[in-house]
């Protein structure tokens, strides 16, 4: 309520601003591009701490990549304990410099200060061309709509400070993490999709909500077709629900449908908040051919999820 008496910000330049719900800004520098930045932080989800730096990159890096821009320069943001050993921050900064150097970006700085919680984190500046943008706002009735990684995420981190999770599971959820939206954004640009948006704190059905609004469609989900990570079913189960799922629920409340012969965890996984999650992309019928051959001939993980529809009573309609 209080953030809402803030001035707006205002400018000719300004094509996505902060009061739009995208995933980054955007600025325009020049007749035919724009500048996109993003920024995001948050405590360590993993013990190690050079994939923890990983993930937290990869995690800022796809707010760029989800406009459809490609990533320039980044600066590091951290909140460091006193008693802590430097061994710990240089692996941070390592795992985050790795994920920079792979997304063809520079590191020009940073700034941190002492924390009593571990903090890590990346602002990133990309370059988009004018005609390239691709906003939560363009998604057209009849679109297919894609998810380029499995859910899961936030209930398997919560298994892991509960101690529930294998060590292979753990890789395998550490290796998603940390994985680049890059080559699904470069995709996505080639096929021309009309709307995109990364999976993050909100959950799918958050995202996706953002995305039905700003377009002004309904969004419907196919529940038998989303991808999954192994475990998270027996997880949700068992009772491993991030306190954010919950939150994001209410949020959404009277905005969605879903299907009373639904399973229960089925739910918890909707609403289920990601850390650098994957792509919700709108893809066009005409090029949805393509888009899908490209995907599989590169090897890059994608689903066909949903489809847009005119707008209804609810933004998102779950079957
Ligand atoms: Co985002
Ligand atoms: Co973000
Ligand atoms: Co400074």
């Amino acid at each position: 309520e209080t953030l809402k008496k803030l001035p707006k910000s205002e400018h000719p330049n300004l094509i996505v601003g902060f009061n739009k719900a995208d995933d980054a800004g955007v600025f325009r520098i020049n007749e035919h591009q724009a500048l996109v930045q993003t920024v995001d932080f948050f405590p360590p989800i993993v013990d190690d701490p050079y994939y923890f730096g990983q993930i937290a990159a990869a995690n800022a890096l796809s707010d760029v990549y989800a406009m459809g821009g490609k990533p320039l320069t980044a600066l590091n943001i951290v909140g460091f304990p006193g008693n802590l050993p430097s061994t710990i921050l240089r692996g941070i900064l390592l795992g985050g410099s790795e994920k920079i150097e792979e997304a063809g970006a520079v590191i020009v700085g940073g700034h941190s200060i002492k924390d009593n919680e571990l903090k890590y984190g990346v602002s990133v500046t990309g370059i988009i061309n004018i005609n390239q943008i691709i906003t939560n706002a363009g998604a057209e009735t009849g679109n297919n709509l894609y998810l380029t990684k499995p859910l899961g995420t936030g209930i398997i981190t919560t298994g892991i400070k509960r101690d529930a999770i294998s060590p292979e599971l753990i890789k395998t959820v550490i290796d998603q993490m940390a994985a680049l939206n890059k080559e699904a954004s470069e995709i996505m640009i080639k096929y021309n999709a009309k709307a995109a948006t990364d999976i993050t704190g909100f959950g799918l059905l958050g995202h996706a909500y953002e995305m039905a609004t700003a377009s002004k469609v309904t969004i419907r989900i196919f529940s038998e077709k989303l991808p999954i990570l192994s475990e998270v079913l027996r997880l949700a189960e068992e009772g491993m629900v991030p306190g954010g799922t919950f939150t994001n629920r209410e949020y959404l409340k009277d905005k969605y449908l879903i299907s009373d012969k639904l399973n229960k965890n089925i739910e918890h996984i909707l609403f289920d908040p990601q850390t650098s999650g994957g792509l919700l992309i709108a893809v066009a019928q005409e090029y949805v051919d393509g888009f899908e051959k490209e995907m599989k001939s590169r090897n890059i993980f994608n689903r066909l999820i949903g489809q847009v529809e005119v707008s209804g009573n609810y933004s998102l309609i779950i079957e």
